[in-house]
């Protein structure tokens, strides 16, 4: 473990400011995700923002990795408009990019009305998951 560890750490490469962003709507979740970057090197360089997706602006050729949420505590209602609204994001604001989507409930994948790439499963610790690629043009 520890040889692959540091094997990994040999191909480090800088990250420059203005390559990585993300965000969410919570607030919370950001605080995380910036104690977790304190412990990266170059994580000082990747910018976060606390807001909706739906207000974003247009990300053009980019790769886009997202984790929405997987509708444990939501209504089946508002979790399927919330899985439409992402495909409607993705399709008209997102251009010639490519995005990357962990659903913790396979059968929401419709719900993003878009063309699947492809589809793997994947396991985030104990839950199985499926990545989905979409291909924006
Ligand atoms: C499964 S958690 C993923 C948390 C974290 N981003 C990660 O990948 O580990 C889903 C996250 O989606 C966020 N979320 C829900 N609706 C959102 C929206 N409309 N815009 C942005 N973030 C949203 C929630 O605040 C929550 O943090």
């Amino acid at each position: 473990m520890e040889t692959v560890k540091n094997e990994s750490n040999k191909h480090i490469r800088e990250c420059p400011k203005g390559l990585i962003f993300g965000s969410d709507m919570d607030n919370e979740s950001i605080e995380f995700t910036k104690t977790n970057l304190r412990n990266l090197p170059f994580g000082e360089n990747i910018e976060l923002n606390v807001s909706p997706f739906q207000e974003l602006p247009k990300i053009e050729n980019r790769v886009i990795v997202c984790n929405p949420p997987y509708g444990v505590r939501m209504m089946e209602s508002s979790i399927k408009g919330l899985y439409n609204d992402l495909g409607d994001f993705l399709k008209q604001n997102c251009p010639h990019s490519e995005a990357y989507i962990l659903f913790g409930k396979p059968e929401l994948i419709p719900e993003l009305r878009l063309r699947v790439h492809w589809k793997k499963t994947l396991m985030n610790g104990d839950i199985e998951t499926k990545l989905a690629k979409v291909i924006l043009r």
